[in-house]
């Protein structure tokens, strides 16, 4: 990758500023974890993957900054900010998860002390960082099997380096195709309101000179009924048990055209995505943003003044409708809720429920049609 998504530079964190892509390559400096927690909120930085590693950045930047050599003191402090990077975003689990990887560390300060666990904290964010590019890796390898000469591979919102510390999850897969030389085409959904697709799946993609057209949401019936669509590969923001999974709004609609074609749809995420404490996705919290991303185009009105609209940042696909979740330990197929739990009582055990917020405004509740199977 030409770019950085995220760096720690030791008195501040460096993030590429996704809200100025593609007109500008910016980069955003935050001193604090404050400023990464607005950074989070405002999407400068997204993804799923992505948003944990800040988070946990922005605690072990805090804990660096903290004066206090009494451990209570700045326990107390640092809970604090877990507790500000929680209330960022609601629907991503890498978030929770992360934030409680960094709880681990401090709850052993009483041990450890003050000086060792701000070093322990900063270890620990980088290990996320770390494991977060080679688990995408993984992926890329086990999912790169899907793809075959010859393929049009759709994928939807922003699954890249971008959303994550690096290389990607659904476009890892892509980039690991295009390594073994595989030709194939992409397609990228636009992904409207917030445009994930058009601004930085296709300026990855350009970037990388792989081959893409990009489409409008409202396209995609059209391209798989030609025949032009043979995979389509979205990456998740929180798989329940069952295998229920939310992603970037849009999402559902895409699996429904899918098995209504016969196209193969495929979930690509790390093992932090899914969280096993939720029987099905009608648990899922889900993000509602500010109507202003629907009733706006980039700050321009494009509605009349004083509609009511309606902004669900994600939406959840029942288990039913996806083949298979390509994870880091391999391809997980039906029935998912009992190779989920396979898979996972061989990872370390993790926390019951994970202490979740969810910021929804219009209070319209989720259905998955069949979540209770799996
Ligand atoms: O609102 P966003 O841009 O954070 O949503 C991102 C997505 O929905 C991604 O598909 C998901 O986080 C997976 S990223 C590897």
């Amino acid at each position: 990758m030409k770019f950085k998504t995220i760096e720690w530079k030791g008195d501040r964190i460096r993030l590429l500023d996704q809200r100025k892509l593609p007109q500008e390559v910016r980069y955003l400096d935050c001193p604090n974890a404050s400023s990464v927690a607005q950074a989070i909120r405002t999407m400068a930085i997204r993804g799923a993957p992505a948003i944990g590693v800040a988070a946990a950045m922005g605690i072990a930047l805090a804990a660096k900054k903290t004066r206090s050599r009494n451990p209570r003191v700045f326990a107390k402090a640092i809970e604090k900010v877990c507790q500000e990077m929680r209330e960022t975003r609601p629907t991503a689990v890498n978030l929770f998860w992360a934030v409680e990887r960094m709880e681990k560390i401090l709850r052993r300060v009483g041990n450890d002390g003050v000086e060792e666990t701000k070093k322990n904290l900063v270890r620990e964010a980088l290990q996320i960082l770390k494991t977060d590019i080679e688990v995408n890796r993984k992926i890329g390898m086990y999912g790169k099997k899907l793809i075959k000469k010859g393929d049009g591979v759709l994928t939807h919102c922003n699954a890249g380096a971008l959303a994550t510390g690096g290389y990607g999850t659904a476009l890892g897969v892509i980039y690991a195709a295009r390594d073994e030389g595989k030709q194939f085409q992409v397609f990228v959904d636009e992904t409207r309101p917030m445009l994930q697709g058009c601004r930085l799946t296709a300026w990855e993609l350009v970037q990388e000179k792989i081959p893409a057209t990009l489409i409008t949401d409202n396209m995609a019936g059209v391209l798989m009924r030609k025949g032009l669509v043979n995979l389509v590969v979205v990456g998740a923001d929180r798989i329940a048990g069952n295998g229920d999974t939310a992603n970037k709004i849009g999402t559902y609609g895409l699996a429904v055209l899918s098995k209504s074609h016969g196209i193969p749809f495929y979930v690509a995420a790390p093992t932090s995505t899914l969280d096993l404490s939720l029987a099905s996705g009608e648990e899922i919290p889900i993000e509602e943003r500010n109507i202003a991303e629907v009733t706006h185009f980039r700050g321009y009105p494009i509605a009349p003044k004083g509609v009511k609209a309606f902004n669900p940042a994600f939406d959840v696909t029942p288990h039913s409708l996806i083949h298979g979740i390509i994870t880091e330990k391999g391809i997980i197929r039906k029935p998912f809720r009992k190779n989920l739990r396979k898979m996972f009582a061989a990872l370390k055990p993790r926390p019951e429920r994970f202490q979740t917020l969810s910021t929804g405004q219009a209070g319209v509740p989720y259905r998955t049609r069949d979540s209770k199977e799996g």
